[in-house]
């Protein structure tokens, strides 16, 4: 009987315990042992023994539940302490993110012509000739089409070179009038200081019946918009030429590095370009369809946008992810 008590409080896991409870109350255990010799006693004595051991049975019952929720805890205790995680631990606080220079320029744009009322339009990077070139008055034997240097796909479609295809598909899906701008990223096979092949553009629509629309309003328009991201600067417009737009104008803001002084930047002129636009020519009207129509386009680079704000010399920088520029811009 001491025994038995001692072979479980000895038992030092619940393995242990359950082989221990097997061989004590287990169906071929010493207690099933000890009930089965009760056929050997006297009848008499029958009683008094089986007394006896149930009230054992009881005991060592006791003894063994005991043990068994003693086991149990330790061994919770254990996994505890094993799988603790120790909150106490010194963690460096991740670094918030913040958007690059370029989308933050662009949202800048985005939200000045927004206020105005200009609806958000975009369209694929994967064009075809006739929305990238052909509908804006830039026919195959046209020279201009050398202005672009394209990336071309085997099956004559490619990568835009502008986002003014955006211009003609909104042209071609709503009745004027109309009033969009589109962002979005363009490509030529160009790479140096102040090209790379992949970039960033902003295009300008507004058009509605024939005399509604001006060069007087783009004008109103374009000053008060390089006023807004660039602060007091003299504007200027030039005379110049795009095949989608007559007349065309080139628009000059005085240079921000030597205030129109005259510098390296703005190659000692005191100005510097910062955008194309005019009056959308009668063949691109034609070439969507649209009769008795009116209309301005304009388009810009953000990068250029992007290096003038922040006076950022090298254009490649914003492509690098160099940290340290970018650590900046928060
Ligand atoms: N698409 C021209 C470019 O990529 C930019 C441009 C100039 C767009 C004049 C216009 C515009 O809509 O009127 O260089």
């Amino acid at each position: 009987m001491k025994q038995w008590i001692d072979k479980i409080k000895e038992a030092l896991t619940l393995d242990e315990l359950e082989r221990v409870r097997v061989s004590i109350f287990g169906k071929k255990g010493e207690l099933a042992k000890a009930f089965a010799k009760m056929k050997d006693v006297s009848a008499d004595e029958k009683p008094k023994i089986a007394k006896e051991l149930n009230i054992l049975k009881q005991k060592l019952q006791k003894i063994y539940e005991e043990k068994k929720a003693e086991l149990e805890e330790l061994k919770l205790q254990k996994s505890l302490k094993s799988e603790a995680i120790d909150v106490s631990l010194y963690s460096p606080r991740a670094t918030d993110g913040a958007l690059h220079p370029v989308m933050h320029t662009m949202d800048r744009i985005i939200e000045y012509f927004t206020d105005l009322n200009f609806a958000v339009e975009t369209g694929p990077l994967v064009e075809d000739e006739f929305h990238n070139f052909e509908a804006l008055n830039l026919p195959d034997y046209h020279p201009a089409r050398d202005m672009q240097d394209t990336f071309y796909f085997e099956d004559k479609k490619l990568l835009r070179t502008h986002t003014s295809p955006v211009q003609i598909r909104t042209m071609m899906n709503q009745k004027p009038p109309i009033r969009m701008i589109s962002p979005g990223a363009v490509f030529r096979r160009d790479f140096d200081l102040t090209h790379t092949p992949q970039f960033h553009q902003v295009e300008g629509l507004m058009v509605d019946k024939k005399g509604k629309v001006s060069f007087a309003n783009l004008k109103w328009i374009l000053e008060d918009f390089l006023h807004t991201m660039f602060g007091d600067v003299d504007i200027r417009f030039r005379p110049s030429f795009f095949p989608f737009t007559e007349p065309s104008a080139e628009v000059d803001i005085s240079c921000i590095f030597c205030s129109g002084e005259g510098c390296r930047i703005c190659s000692h002129t005191g100005w510097l370009e910062v955008l194309g636009c005019g009056m959308v020519d009668p063949n691109v009207f034609k070439a969507v369809g649209y009769e008795d129509i009116s209309g301005y386009a304009f388009g810009l680079g953000v990068e250029r946008f992007a290096m003038l704000i922040h006076k950022i010399p090298d254009l490649r920088s914003l492509f690098e992810g160099d940290l340290r520029l970018l650590e900046q811009f928060r």
